[in-house]
């Protein structure tokens, strides 16, 4: 009988578990190192050690309607794209609501995770915790929410650079980097073209004299504004979508999302064009990269190849001289040290996990491993229906496959994503938004029926399957339930019309844009919609299954 559930982190990850455990009448012990919930949206003015850290400046790259918890929708007067420190209020927000703090330990840091010496009969983990005077407690738990967050072991790749030994100016990572002040009339060169790299380049260069990109794979970039200006992401997750891109020739696709990309600027005449194909890999969410190249405060350049005395060489031979400093963008590397060994199995000895949350080889489904993917949406909806489904899985409502079958599994999707990245770690950690979450809300039973809601709720289905899919969805029916559902759905563009209506103008006409592209859908194409969703939807499923199992 699973009753007290530990929870390790109470970043958003770790917050989104306590909640979900009271819902499901588990006991949660959250066990926090820091003093203070919401992890790395708690900015600090210096970086501490195994700890994530942020810049001052970050905004974030998913939008408020996105990004919420399923069942409670962020205040409506929020910017869409918040700073950070506005989605720590949102966190602090939803621990009030659902009076979450009471379940946590603060400045206590969890040592080890251990299966107890009776594991195979009961399921039980040890805990070792040293709590603020410095003191070991020991604990026993029926199960374990591991949410340590995935950003505090960054990734510092020196050794690949020859030279670094002798460079005279300053090598730093960008979990070191807290705003540009230091850089002011610097040769700076930031080197990799992920969101951070992105950022922080184009911050650099309104500072620095000169700001080089180095970046081996290029990217397409995408501003966080879409058509009309709305969120890029509520135009582009949709259910439509998904089902087109599972159904339309890739090729197509690639091309079509290009042209549109390269229309906006030329990739290949910015130097930024990429050798994959768009839909191969996360694009880059930056609205300022572009215009900072053309105005030539930032210079594109390719892979870094090494360090001379006081400058760099790139791959392609080009040295510049004089660097003062060079910022390595170059992600991080998930460690658990608390874990035992035992669960690192793969080569790199890094964590195997079954849909990205279960160890296979545990005799017992009792601890899953909250928050360590990557994905192209926003990641708190992902990690809030994992812990759905974990609590499931540990009471013994769901149950897993057979190791074999886990790891065959796990083996398919690693092979599938390996043909998009081609580095086996990165392949390991992606998983595709909307068939995820689909998923594992299949597993909950909360996976919301577009067929009967087409017959019953024409409005709601209209808004389900052409528009965004936001986390409300996975609240309409089965076990989790909320009332306030469909009016969230319903009411989701007037949240995010919200934080603009700050002057009255003559004449809001995207309101009224947004509403009527639907509706012409509905009422033009209905007829056509439902024969070819009933017709589609078999051949869909078979063909989200083949690529969900395997
Ligand atoms: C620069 C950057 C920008 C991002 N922007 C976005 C975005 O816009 N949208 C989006 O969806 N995602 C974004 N992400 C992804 C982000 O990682 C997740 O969104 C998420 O917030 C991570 O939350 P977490 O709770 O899993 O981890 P964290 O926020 O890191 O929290 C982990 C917590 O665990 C605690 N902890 C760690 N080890 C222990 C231990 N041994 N014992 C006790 N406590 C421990 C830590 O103190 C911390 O409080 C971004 C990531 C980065 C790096
Ligand atoms: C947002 O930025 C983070 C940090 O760089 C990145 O991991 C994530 O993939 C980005 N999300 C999207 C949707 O681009
Ligand atoms: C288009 O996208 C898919 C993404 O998975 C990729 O496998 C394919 O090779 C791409 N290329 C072309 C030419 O369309």
């Amino acid at each position: 009988m699973v009753r007290r559930a530990a929870v390790v982190g109470a970043g958003s990850s770790g917050l989104a578990c306590i909640k979900i455990c009271v819902d499901e009448g588990l006991e949660p012990v959250c066990f926090e190192s820091s003093d203070d919930i919401g992890g790395m949206w708690r900015f600090k003015e210096s970086p501490v050690p195994e700890q994530s850290s942020i810049y001052r400046s970050l905004v974030v790259n998913t939008s408020k309607e996105m990004m919420c918890f399923s069942d409670f929708p962020m205040p409506a007067e929020y910017p869409n794209y918040m700073h950070h420190s506005q989605l720590l209020k949102y966190f602090r927000l939803y621990a009030e609501h659902f009076q979450l703090l009471r379940y946590i330990n603060f400045q206590t840091t969890v040592r080890s995770v251990t299966q107890r010496p009776d594991f195979s009969l009961s399921g039980q983990w040890d805990i070792v915790t040293i709590n603020r005077d410095g003191e070991e407690e020991r604990h026993v738990f029926d199960a374990v929410l591991v949410c340590k967050g995935p950003n505090t072991h960054p990734v510092l790749p020196l050794s690949d650079f020859p030279g670094h030994e002798t460079f005279s100016g300053r090598c730093l990572h960008s979990w070191e980097y807290k705003d540009a002040d230091a850089c002011r009339g610097k040769r700076v060169v930031v080197v990799g073209i992920g969101n951070s790299g992105g950022d922080i380049a184009v911050e650099i260069s309104r500072s620095a004299d000169k700001t080089f990109l180095s970046t081996r794979q290029g990217a397409w970039v995408m501003s966080r504004a879409s058509t009309s200006g709305l969120p890029v992401d509520m135009t582009h997750i949709t259910r439509l979508n998904n089902m087109l891109t599972l159904l339309l020739p890739k090729t197509l696709v690639n091309w079509t999302t290009e042209r549109a990309l390269n229309h906006k600027y030329d990739h290949g005449l910015y130097g930024l064009k990429p050798r994959h194909r768009f839909l191969d890999q996360s694009p880059l969410i930056n609205d300022d990269l572009p215009g900072r190249i053309l105005q030539g405060a930032v210079v594109m350049r390719p892979n870094l190849k090494g360090f001379v005395e006081s400058g760099v060489v790139f791959e392609d031979g080009t040295v510049e001289g004089n660097i003062d400093a060079v910022l390595f963008c170059t992600g991080y590397i998930g460690k658990f040290p608390f874990l035992p060994p035992a669960l690192s199995e793969g080569i790199h000895e890094e964590l195997i996990l079954y849909k990205r949350l279960f160890p296979p080889s545990l005799q017992h489904p009792t601890l899953a491993i909250v928050g360590h993917f990557r994905t192209k949406g926003p990641v708190m909806p992902i990690v809030e229906m994992q812990a759905r489904w974990a609590v499931k899985v540990f009471s013994g409502l769901k149950h897993l496959p057979s190791k074999e079958k886990m790891l065959e599994v796990i083996e398919t999707e690693r092979q599938r994503m390996m043909k998009s990245y081609p580095c086996p770690r990165q392949a390991a950690f992606q998983v595709d938004y909307i068939p995820y979450l689909d998923f594992m809300a299949k597993e909950v039973g909360v996976l919301p029926n577009l067929l009967t809601l087409l017959l019953r709720d024409p409005q709601l289905w209209v808004k389900v399957f052409f528009g965004p899919c936001t986390p409300y969805q996975y609240r309409l029916t089965g076990p989790g339930q909320w009332a306030g559902a469909r009016h969230a759905i319903l009411s989701q563009w007037k949240r995010v019309a919200q934080p603009f209506k700050t002057r009255a103008v003559p004449e809001l006409k995207t309101k009224q844009s947004v509403l009527t592209l639907p509706w012409l859908l509905t009422f033009g194409g209905s007829v056509i919609m439902a024969v070819l969703c009933l017709k589609l939807s078999f051949q869909c499923f078979r063909v989200r299954d083949i690529r969900l199992t395997g």
